[in-house]
């Protein structure tokens, strides 16, 4: 308990978990009495797996019809859900769906949860960008994640990109969260070791800019009676210290070997515990910057939060030094002066970050040096994401922490190289009771 939390916790109304959960879903949508969904996926799921036509098939003998849409893209544009929203309506014939199903990463799942809003009129997405006056009608969302992952099962926004400037615009309302969020970890065993490696430290960092992001009690909601975020939480954090765990112990693991289940199993976990933490208390520096990286680098979303976790977590040593510790230990890092071992881990993230085949620095992303103030603006114009990074001057530890991030240099280089070839233990210190 923390006196002072102000909690606005807004998670999905049916969580449901485990291998092979996906075969229960036809018989709980028939006894929620959905008659008519749409499918949202992409190519990959339609031709190379069973699981659209098994699960068409099954939802078709209790009764439930489904529109099938598997034109789904990596990072969805605009254009392609209001292309998407006159194919689907043109293929219902004017018949209203009552609910979609999105299977897939986070791509599919936000582009099925803008088409929530979209398909009940035909209204183009650009009308529902930014904050909304009263809560949308929105259809209600089934999300089932096939990558561990975005969290987008848990969390009340769609990143879309707008062609028109190459920006990532953002649809956001608590009326879009997933109504049903199915984790069924064996849709991510034929995840490919680069789509685990992005999608898996994605995860991490969800977690941990959520465990030391700014308090509820501080986090101005500007008089929202229903915010999407409101800062990290006691609720929160127990979600995000779980998720840090699983991330420790498996997203190695299962980069190294995708036949490990136990170690799929875990990172499932950790996706979603992390997006029960920031699907409430939020995000900052590392995905404000992070968007600024992927506008110059059309990198991944998830390699793009890598590069930049070690320098933002170096730049948190002393707002959030207690926090730093519990995850250093975590990971393993049994240093017993406890300012050493919070100065030992963002270099052991960066060795992370590495191991997962991702550039640790912004030179090896290919930006020049001359792009950094640009980089600098574009990051902190995010205010959402700025006003939630808790120093107490962020304009200055963004530059700073840009600047760093491009040469590659922590603090604890300057103290000592030593930890530089540090390995990552995939056991931390700390067993789960
Ligand atoms: N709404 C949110 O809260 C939120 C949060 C974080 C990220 N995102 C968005 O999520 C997107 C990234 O999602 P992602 O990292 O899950 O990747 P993705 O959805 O973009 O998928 C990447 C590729 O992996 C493939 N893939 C996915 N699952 C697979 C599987 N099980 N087996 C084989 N191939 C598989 C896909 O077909 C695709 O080609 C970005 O667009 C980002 O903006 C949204």
């Amino acid at each position: 308990m923390r006196m002072h939390d102000q909690i606005h916790f807004c998670p999905p109304a049916r969580v449901v978990i485990g291998c092979g959960s996906r075969s229960q879903l036809p018989a709980l949508l028939a006894r929620l009495g959905y008659r008519l969904g749409v499918l949202v996926t992409d190519a990959f799921f339609s031709g190379q797996t069973p699981w659209v036509r098994e699960y068409v098939e099954a939802a078709a003998a209790l009764g439930i019809e489904t529109v099938v849409f598997d034109g789904g893209l990596p990072d969805p544009t605009t254009t392609l859900c209001d292309d998407a929203t006159r194919d689907v309506r043109a293929r219902l014939g004017g018949r209203p769906a009552d609910h979609v199903i999105a299977l897939g990463g986070g791509s599919n799942i936000d582009l099925a949860k803008a088409m929530c809003v979209t398909l009940p009129a035909g209204r183009p997405v650009a009308d529902f960008k930014g904050t909304m006056p009263a809560a949308p009608d929105a259809l209600p969302l089934i999300a089932l994640p096939t990558t561990a992952g975005t969290g987008s099962e848990a969390t009340p926004g769609a990143i879309l990109i707008d062609p028109e400037n190459a920006t990532k615009i953002a649809v956001m309302d608590n009326a879009l969260r997933p109504a049903i969020a199915l984790i069924d970890p064996e849709y991510t065993y034929t995840c490919p070791p680069r789509v685990t490696a992005d999608s898996g430290i994605d995860a991490l960092t969800h977690a941990v800019e959520s465990y030391l992001t700014l308090d509820s009690f501080d986090f101005a909601r500007d008089g929202h009676p229903d915010p999407g975020y409101s800062g990290r939480s006691s609720l929160t954090m127990l979600f995000a210290r779980e998720a840090i765990d699983l991330c420790a112990r498996h997203l190695l693991r299962c980069y190294h070997d995708g036949n490990d289940h136990e170690a799929r199993v875990g990172m499932a976990y950790a996706s979603h515990y992390a997006a029960l933490s920031y699907g409430s208390a939020g995000l900052n520096a590392v995905h404000g910057i992070a968007y600024a990286v992927a506008g110059l680098t059309h990198k991944t979303h998830g390699t793009t939060n890598a590069v930049m976790l070690p320098y933002v977590l170096d730049a948190l040593r002393e707002t959030r030094a207690a926090e730093m510790l519990d995850i250093a230990r975590l990971f393993g890092i049994a240093e017993p002066d406890t300012q050493r071992a919070v100065l030992q881990l963002p270099a052991v993230i960066r060795d992370l970050v590495a191991q997962l085949g991702i550039p640790a620095n912004l030179k090896d992303f290919g930006i020049a040096q001359e792009e950094l103030p640009h980089l600098t603006d574009d990051a902190l114009a995010v205010t959402r994401l700025a006003k939630a990074f808790p120093v107490p001057d962020v304009a200055a530890a963004y530059a700073n922490i840009v600047q760093r991030a491009w040469q590659g240099v922590l603090a604890a280089d300057d103290e000592s190289g030593e930890v530089n070839g540090r390995e990552i233990r995939a056991e931390p210190a700390r067993k789960l009771a």
